[in-house]
């Protein structure tokens, strides 16, 4: 059965739990299928008429019990899928808070996978075991789907905005990486591995070698090259709002409306920025959109999360 494809083998801890729940409701609807047919058939044979001259019988009417159950029983079974699935469901999507963090952007027809550290992979991922992920994902063209079977998880990527997935491998190994979603030409080549290691190996594979710094360092010159801090003065004194430890506070807007300040509010305070303007400040800022790609829009947001935690 192991080489069967229909059941990759359980590598994550949400994949023992997604399974359980598939298998029981293959399970009542197999049993529920062969009982009705099963019926069908006996009760066809058991009440056929027996000769052209026998009476059709007197239609049954009411049978107040038998309504009951058949009301009562489905409605339990249908609560207990109900109650189950959506623990599973609120399981998988909320990633713990001390998950590793990697970024996923996805082109047609590759995906490339930043580490914090600053390594840079290609339809590759290497994960330490024993560790939650997370990973932030969004596409640089067309809806694509991060998809390991092995892991029971997938989630849509898609342009323009940030979505996020998280799974927390049990085996080390090598587990297959998918695009799910219909994405041009070449979606069915656009796959990869994702390799699982004990955590030892894990710490030679990243020290060896992000040789342009971490995401936030690159982040840190880029907001220079762009010269943001003309304008982002870190004492709150320049013509925008400071950024330091921004990320997670909660901003009032010229609105009046408050909003906390996430990943998704940072991509399109600096993609549109006259979309959400903070109190108090003018809406001078020029768009970059354009201007910043994905990748350096990330180490942005990553340079800007570390002003926060310098502190
Ligand atoms: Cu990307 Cu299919």
């Amino acid at each position: 059965m192991g080489s069967f494809p229909l059941f990759p083998e359980e590598a994550s801890t949400i994949a023992g739990q997604t399974d359980a729940l598939y298998f029981f409701l293959i399970g009542v609807s197999a049993f529920f299928s062969l009982l009705i047919a099963g019926l069908v058939i006996y009760f066809a044979v058991k009440y056929r008429r027996r000769s052209d001259t026998e009476p059709a019988p007197e239609p049954a009417t009411g049978g107040t019990t038998l309504e009951i159950v058949w009301s009562v029983i489905p409605l339990g079974i249908s609560m207990v899928i109900f109650v189950w699935g959506s623990s599973v469901f609120f399981k998988i999507n909320r990633p713990p808070d001390d998950a590793l963090e990697v970024w996923v952007v996805a082109k047609q027809w590759m995906w490339e996978l930043q580490h914090l550290e600053g390594q840079r992979e290609i339809n590759e991922l290497h994960i330490p075991l024993g560790r939650a992920v997370r990973l932030k994902m969004t596409s640089e063209d067309v809806i694509h789907s991060f998809y390991v079977p092995a892991f029971r998880v997938k989630q849509d990527v898609l342009p323009g905005r940030y979505t996020q997935l998280w799974f927390h491998p049990t085996k080390p190994g090598r587990y297959h990486l998918f695009c799910a979603e219909y994405c041009g030409t070449k979606h069915s080549g656009m796959i990869g591995w994702v390799y699982v290691m004990a955590p030892q190996d894990y710490e030679v594979w990243l020290s060896g070698g992000a040789g342009e710094g971490t995401l936030a360092t690159r982040g840190d010159k880029l907001f220079q090259d762009l010269a943001c801090g003309n304008c982002h003065k870190a004492d709150g004194s320049g013509r925008g709002p400071s950024l330091e430890g921004i990320l997670g506070q909660t901003v009032e807007l010229e609105t009046g409306q408050k909003i906390k300040v996430d990943d998704d509010y940072l991509r399109e305070s600096i993609l549109s920025p006259q979309a959400k303007i903070v109190k108090g400040y003018q809406p001078v800022m020029p768009t970059f959109q354009g201007l910043v790609t994905e990748d350096q829009l990330l180490q942005l947001i990553e340079y800007i999360k570390s002003t926060g935690k310098k502190k």
